[in-house]
């Protein structure tokens, strides 16, 4: 992997003229796919799309509006005009299929407004085969320089009261559960009022979504909104008006409600519509991909995706703690905090995980809490809550590192900011130097409380370029990225390949430290949280029950099985087993599962999905014939029928199937499994008994039939 990507092949046609029809449209397709632009009688501009015969987008309106002037979305006439065709290919670092087609039509509008100050805008159109994804530009001008957007006026008319699949647009936060209602039933005064152990939250709008936010059509259409290349600009969120189903462009705004500071020339981040009879074309969509911009860093070689473990659940289930004290008042006579014997972070702790994961097969050990400053971090709105270079006494950083090196462990650093961003970008040279003296590959940073700069959110303009600006930091420093709490990926991973996984979503955490997650969670995020990129979702959890102390009714939401068919179905290069190496040395068996499965794909296959009811994924490990398949279904019981003619013809491979146990079921016998062993080719139709919140988890390799002598066909 030499470079992180080559175009192999490049067909670009000659750039040719668009022109208009008689009622003043310009129309371009892609196969089924079919856009139409227009100026609408004010010389506003307007688009809909079209899939067939049904109406993905009916006519919505574009544009902007800037503090303190004139609109900038009315008055336009069409300068010029231009379409080209692209068929490309790149390959990216790592990934989901080793090679991504971008097929698509462009269309590029150049307006002109007909009135001083003759204000020019482009628009920039893509349609590929599954979807469509159009930008703004504001070309360089004489009377346009400094501006700043109070609002975005693009809209996505849709063409019924669809089903959603929801949560509430919050400027804060992604971590909410999903919401399944028509468009006109959005209110998100109702989830809020549920109460959620989210740690900051904001809200202003009843009926606004979040992106991506999944939608069905009474025809069986689904379509996907989203944005892709978000760079300089606030994370857009979705307006839903309830009466004509028409849904606007709501830009995350600062303490002074504005939304973008810009200067020309600038481009948008993309708008992304994906759409498909079949759910699982909006799984395998690359069109986010596509929109973004290829890497930035040239040499990738370093770049690794990584399974790990770490001292992280235990605390998480109060077993330990973050903090080293009890409170910063909790000081001996020569005012050094006192242990307060619970610290997970402890040197003789670390050593055991690092040894599980030498032993196991595990490249990487997460540790939290190592560092000075977990006695008051949250709430407190307040500068400098870290340093993240001072360890608490406990924790010999040296020692650690030595140690995990020895046995060829790689150490995953934890920078927690609190949400003080300023404060992390004054120290992140200290902090990544610091990560490159001790060999740390990676860092899970984390943005829990109230954003510093005070009045910014975590999705408005001033913190996505923060979080964009650690992710090239981190590149300088050749250091991996794990962002929690941070915004919805759009595709960044694409320019920045170091920045892996985000969080930015409900983890299975939830159901450490809250009700929980219910069962069909996992069957809605690859639909939604996914759509723009990989999560740190930390699955692994075998002891599922057994957390009385924290809340009688308290426990994970899922079967063992479920848990491990998660590897396969929730993508992510960084991917954590997130429970204690005692629980998964009380299943060996299945642990084997979370040893064997890949993070790192040559190929994807989507068998069979439905948002929030079921998800069947089959993956092939990269430069391996290994695949490995996933299959989780939601509350209800069912059967997942698998062909696997994706496995090469006439070779015979062994599959492992790690199931639901004959009773389980997700909320009283959640930890019963079975494992079974059988011959199998590409003729042959696995089925499946998945429990109520259960999965089965598949590997399936070329046969060794020395190892295994005697093994049955799969019947
Ligand atoms: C929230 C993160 O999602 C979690 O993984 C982490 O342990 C805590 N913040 C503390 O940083
Ligand atoms: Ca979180």
């Amino acid at each position: 992997m030499k470079q992180y990507t080559f175009t192999l092949l490049l067909f670009l046609f000659i750039l040719s003229t668009a022109n208009a029809n008689d009622d003043g449209v310009i129309k371009i397709n892609m196969k089924k796919v079919h856009l139409e632009f227009k100026l609408d009688g004010n010389g506003q501009p307007q688009y809909a799309v079209f899939f067939g015969d049904k109406v993905v987008i009916k006519p919505s309106q574009m544009g902007f509006e800037l503090v303190n002037d004139a609109p900038f979305s009315k008055g336009f006439e069409i300068i010029n005009s231009t379409q080209r065709a692209v068929d490309d290919s790149w390959k990216p670092v790592w990934g989901e299929v080793k090679e991504i087609r971008d097929h698509y039509q462009q269309l590029t509008v150049q307006l002109k407004q007909k009135e001083k100050p003759n204000r020019l805008i482009n628009i920039v159109f893509r349609v590929f085969e599954d979807g469509v994804g159009f930008r703004y530009e504001f070309p360089h001008q004489e009377n346009l320089d400094y501006f700043i957007i109070s609002k975005e006026l693009t809209e996505f008319n849709m063409s019924a009261d669809h089903k959603a699949w929801w949560i509430p647009a919050d400027y804060d936060t992604n971590e909410y559960e999903y919401t399944t209602s028509k468009l006109s039933e959005i209110n998100t005064k109702n989830v809020l009022g549920k109460g959620s152990d989210i740690g900051v939250k904001f809200v202003e709008d009843s009926t606004g979504a979040a992106t991506p936010l999944m939608l069905k059509t009474n025809n069986g259409l689904y379509i996907n909104i989203h944005e892709a290349a978000l760079v300089n600009f606030p994370a857009m969120q979705l307006h839903v008006d309830k009466n004509d189903f028409k849904l606007s462009a709501m830009l995350v705004p600062n303490a002074l409600g504005h939304k973008a500071y810009l200067q020309a020339p600038f481009k948008t981040p993309w708008r992304t519509v994906i759409f498909s009879d079949h759910a699982a074309d909006i799984l395998t969509s690359k069109i986010i991909l596509n929109l973004n911009e290829p890497s930035v860093i040239k040499d990738t070689q370093w770049i690794k995706p990584m399974k790990f473990v770490g001292v992280w659940w235990e605390m998480q289930t109060d077993k330990t703690l973050w903090r080293y004290a009890n409170s910063l008042d909790d000081v001996d006579a020569e005012g050094h905090l006192i242990n307060n014997g619970k610290h997970g972070a402890n040197t003789p702790n670390v050593k055991k995980y690092i040894d599980f994961a030498a032993k196991n097969g595990i490249a990487g050990v997460l540790v939290e809490g190592w560092n000075t400053g977990w006695e008051d971090w949250f709430g407190n709105w307040k500068e400098e809550p870290f340093d993240f270079t001072t360890p608490y006494p406990d924790f010999n950083i040296k020692e650690v590192t030595d140690y995990a090196a020895a046995k060829g462990v790689k150490m995953i650093m934890h920078n927690e900011t609190a949400g003080a961003a300023t404060t992390y970008e004054r120290y992140a040279d200290t902090a990544f130097r610091l990560m490159n003296k001790f060999h740390y590959p990676a860092v899970k940073t984390g943005y829990v409380g109230m954003i510093i700069p005070r009045g910014e959110h975590h999705d408005s303009q001033w913190m996505i370029n923060h979080y964009t600006r650690i992710a090239q930091k981190a590149a300088d420093y050749k250091v991996m990225v794990d962002s929690h709490e941070s915004n919805r990926p759009t595709g960044l991973h694409r320019t920045y390949p170091n920045w892996m996984a985000s969080e930015a979503g409900r983890g299975n955490e939830y159901n450490a430290f809250s009700k929980g997650n219910q069962p069909e969670h996992e069957t809605i995020m690859p639909f939604t949280r996914f759509i723009g990129g990989p999560m740190d979702y930390t699955p692994g959890i075998f002891k599922l029950k057994g957390y009385a102390h924290l809340d009688t009714a308290r426990q994970v939401h899922t079967t063992l099985a479920k848990q491990l068919a998660l590897y396969v179905v929730l993508y992510s290069p960084l991917q954590m087993a997130a429970d204690l190496p005692e629980n998964y040395e009380a299943h060996p068996d299945a642990f084997q599962f979370i040893k064997d499965v890949a993070v790192d794909w040559d190929d994807t296959k989507i068998v069979e999905a439905e948002p929030g009811d079921y998800i069947t994924t089959a993956r092939k490990e990269k430069g391996t014939a290994n695949w490995f398949i996933g299959a989780i279904t939601d509350e209800n019981a069912r059967v997942s029928v698998i062909p696997l003619n994706f496995l090469d013809k006439g070779t015979r491979y062994m599959a492992t199937i790690y199931k639901d146990g004959k009773n389980a079921d997700w909320k009283n016998n959640p930890e019963a499994y079975q494992i079974e062993r059988f011959v199998v080719d590409s003729k042959v139709q696995l089925k499946i008994n998945l429990a109520k919140g259960g999965g089965a988890a598949i590997s399936i390799v070329p046969l060794d039939l020395k190892a295994y002598p005697g093994l049955k066909k799969y019947k």
